[in-house]
């Protein structure tokens, strides 16, 4: 076969991944726990042609160059290694959800770069293989190759599944933060930054596995309450060692939401704050207070669209 399209969903992880171990490869420094996005997808189409003479990429119908595709060629160099292969590919990749959304589409577009290039090339990678080649392109793809809730423990080549999708009842509201598009600093770039200069850094290394953990326990034990709680004191202290580094992500969504997400509490409904490499802020809740809490959210200012997901399933392999 030299063709094959994958679909793969983002992640949002719960128990943060922050900061990389000091060794060849992007292995995380802290283990990390994401629930995979369900109704939100990647489909990448790889075909490998003997008539191309550098690999091409084509992202939401727009070709791609630069860094952007060195880093698919890069995963496309291992998939050629492992075949034998010195074939170039067209790769094509749509998300179905706008690309500035706070949604971040390298760990779904990698989970399924990874799945389709290496069924094309006719190569047998397991999904633990998979995972292990999404990581070393971006280690919160790890998790997107598998569904429900998924771990990548520190410094281990791929992730693997904690629970499947319908184990919890969890709904996931993304609040689009509309305001001023300042250009983000990368993840990859802001946990070096925390590394070299947050002088509360050793304290998120310190930290997160406990957090970790605990929410892992949380989940398996079906606590909502816990797990909610666990993941918001983990996206608050990622947080808080990064801008000690003088790497702000913070936005007024995200302080408006946090407060929001702390008074719906108070008054008794379940709902939890998160948030990652951008102001756009992510809330947990179950289905029975979904309505009201999207209510609620739909209240603040600056949010230009509240995307709602419920747990979802693995990166798979979809008719071409
Ligand atoms: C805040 O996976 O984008 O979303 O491995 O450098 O590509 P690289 O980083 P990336 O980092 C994700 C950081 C995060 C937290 C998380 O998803 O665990």
């Amino acid at each position: 076969m030299t063709e094959a399209v994958a679909r793969a969903h983002p992640n949002l992880a719960l128990a943060k991944y922050w900061g990389k171990l000091e060794r060849e490869g992007n292995f995380p420094a802290v283990p990390s726990l994401s629930v995979t996005l369900g109704g939100l997808s990647t489909t990448t189409r790889v075909r490998f042609d003997a008539a191309l003479t550098a690999d091409r990429l084509v992202l939401n119908g727009a070709a791609v160059s630069g860094t952007e595709l060195l880093r698919a060629v890069k995963m496309m160099d291992r998939v050629r290694a492992s075949a034998g292969s010195s074939l170039r590919a067209e790769i094509v990749s749509d998300n179905d959800f706008p690309t500035a959304s706070g949604i971040a589409s390298s760990a779904s577009g990698f989970a399924a770069l990874a799945l389709a290039a290496s069924r094309a090339a006719g190569v047998d990678w397991d999904a633990a293989r998979v995972s292990s080649e999404a990581r070393e392109s971006s280690a919160s793809a790890a998790r997107s190759v598998f569904g429900g809730f998924v771990e990548l423990a520190a410094g281990t080549p791929s992730a693997r599944q904690v629970a499947p999708a319908g184990h919890m009842d969890l709904v996931v509201f993304v609040c689009v933060a509309g305001e001023g598009k300042k250009k983000a600093v990368s993840s990859s770039e802001g946990m070096r930054r925390t590394a070299a200069r947050s002088p509360y850094y050793r304290a998120w290394l310190d930290m997160a596995p406990r957090n970790f953990a605990d929410l892992r326990a949380a989940l398996l034990a079906k606590d909502f309450e816990k797990l909610g709680e666990l993941a918001e004191a983990s996206a608050l202290a990622m947080h808080a060692s990064a801008i000690a580094a003088g790497v702000v992500y913070f936005g007024s969504v995200s302080l408006e939401g946090l407060t929001l997400v702390q008074r719906l509490r108070e008054e008794g409904t379940a709902a939890y704050a998160t948030m990652d490499a951008g102001p756009h802020l992510k809330v947990l809740t179950r289905e029975a207070d979904a309505a009201k809490v999207r209510a609620a959210l739909a209240s603040l200012a600056n949010v230009s669209r509240i995307i709602e997901s419920r747990p979802g399933g693995a990166a798979e392999i979809v008719q071409p």
